[in-house]
């Protein structure tokens, strides 16, 4: 072989290599699985529990979280799926044991946090526990910062099961805030008990689901139309980063706080569903009414937040003066969960056309999730919907 023919024949090869490496990316026949820092099997459909912090704030202790989980049992919440009880801010002494260990506040929390672990565990529910990556906490409690490793063990000697873990007390720079949440999220891998990572750091970033199972997307929620709104868009932004085993969190469920009328409450609790959101409750599960407790354990909407395929909800329609419609991929072939969603503050026609979900649907069946009505629809969908309020129906393509 000549010289020429050798280089002919190699740039040949490289050719060919190279197209089988551009058809292969393509196909994605052989695109190596990403490596998840806590890819340890949890959170893999968006995790459900309950959290004092927006009802109760640091006013909590031993006897009332007991209360709330022994109420989360008994209204029935724990047996459509809310199972982690997390205990957020305030839990924990302003100091450390003399082994640098962090010890529960003597006054709320006298017998340790083992024992609140242990009583959760004894109504088969699942323990969170609130901690934040700098000195301080955002209620000035004990931070975690320089002693990730020595906590992450804390947690796991106690029975830990959920880690939320704030961005207090917010300095620092970006790099730092990165830095001390993989420390954490290294230690927790490092301390034997499998534990879901839930980052509170108020905005994404794209680190967050390289390192964690959820992430906030948004500042703190409050029982408010426009805040609930507000955190619900920013949210939206995130969609593509969502999977299961990472969640985007647009924060906690105010469903029965009272501030928002039972419209407004169904209308978030609906658009935490078609987002795929961690469904946290934070109200006083003891006194909630029985039309809020109704809303938090609709099973067929719950059902589409859980679905499989954990794809998070996008807008597909918007009017621009507040009629909006919201469309979520199910795992079952042909399956959408849709929401008609009125902003405005008087009562709307808002309409759906099946090819803006699916371009193959010219058909579909549809069942409402909340009024439970239902019926084969060609084309488009139309309802009236109730002022701030939504219609949520699951369609299934026939034609
Ligand atoms: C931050 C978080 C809240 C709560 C408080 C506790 O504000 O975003 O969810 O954990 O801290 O201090």
């Amino acid at each position: 072989m000549t010289p020429m023919h050798k280089m002919t024949t190699f740039i040949r090869s490289v050719s060919v290599l190279m197209i089988v490496i551009i058809v292969t990316a393509a196909v994605g026949i052989s695109a190596p699985e990403p490596v998840y820092a806590l890819d340890n099997g949890l959170a893999r459909t968006p995790p459900m529990g309950w959290n004092p912090w927006q009802r109760f704030q640091c006013k909590i202790d031993e006897k009332l979280i007991k209360q709330q989980v022994d109420a989360l049992v008994k209204q029935g919440l724990a047996g459509v799926g809310y199972k982690y009880v997390i205990v957020d801010d305030c839990w924990m002494m302003g100091n450390r044991d003399p082994e640098g260990r962090m010890i529960a506040d003597y006054i709320r929390f006298p017998n340790g946090m083992k024992v609140i672990g242990d009583y959760i565990h004894g109504k088969g529910l699942k323990f969170g526990l609130y901690a934040s990556r700098g000195i301080l906490t955002c209620s000035a409690k004990m931070g975690s910062q320089e002693h990730e490793d020595i906590d992450a063990r804390s947690f796991a000697e106690w029975g830990v099961d959920y880690v939320k873990y704030d961005n207090c007390p917010l300095i620092g720079s970006e790099e730092e805030i990165q830095r001390r949440y993989t420390n954490m999220a290294n230690a927790i891998k490092k301390a034997g008990r499998p534990m879901i990572f839930s980052m509170a750091a108020y905005n994404f970033r794209e680190w967050m689901p390289g390192i964690g199972h959820l992430g906030r997307t948004y500042g703190d929620i409050s029982d408010d139309w426009g805040a609930m709104l507000r955190n619900f868009d920013e949210n939206a932004g995130y969609a593509r980063f969502q999977r299961p085993g990472y969640w985007n969190d647009p924060d906690m469920l105010e469903v029965g706080n009272g501030k928002m009328t039972p419209t407004e409450y169904k209308t978030m609790f609906t658009l935490w569903a078609i987002s795929g959101a961690p469904l946290i409750m934070s109200s006083d599960l003891i006194t909630i009414a029985k039309e809020n407790l109704a809303i938090l354990k609709n099973t067929q909407v719950i059902a589409v937040d859980q679905d499989s395929a954990g794809v998070q909800g996008v807008k597909i329609a918007d009017s621009g003066n507040g009629l909006q419609v919201w469309s979520k991929r199910l795992a079952a072939k042909g399956s959408y969960a849709v929401v008609l969603l009125n902003r405005t503050d008087s009562e709307q026609t808002i309409s759906v056309n099946w090819k803006d979900v699916d371009s193959t649907i010219t058909r579909a069946q549809v069942s409402d999730l909340w009024s439970g009505g239902g019926g084969t629809y060609s084309t488009t969908f139309s309802a009236k919907v109730l002022p701030h309020g939504v219609v949520m129906i699951r369609i299934k393509r026939v034609g």
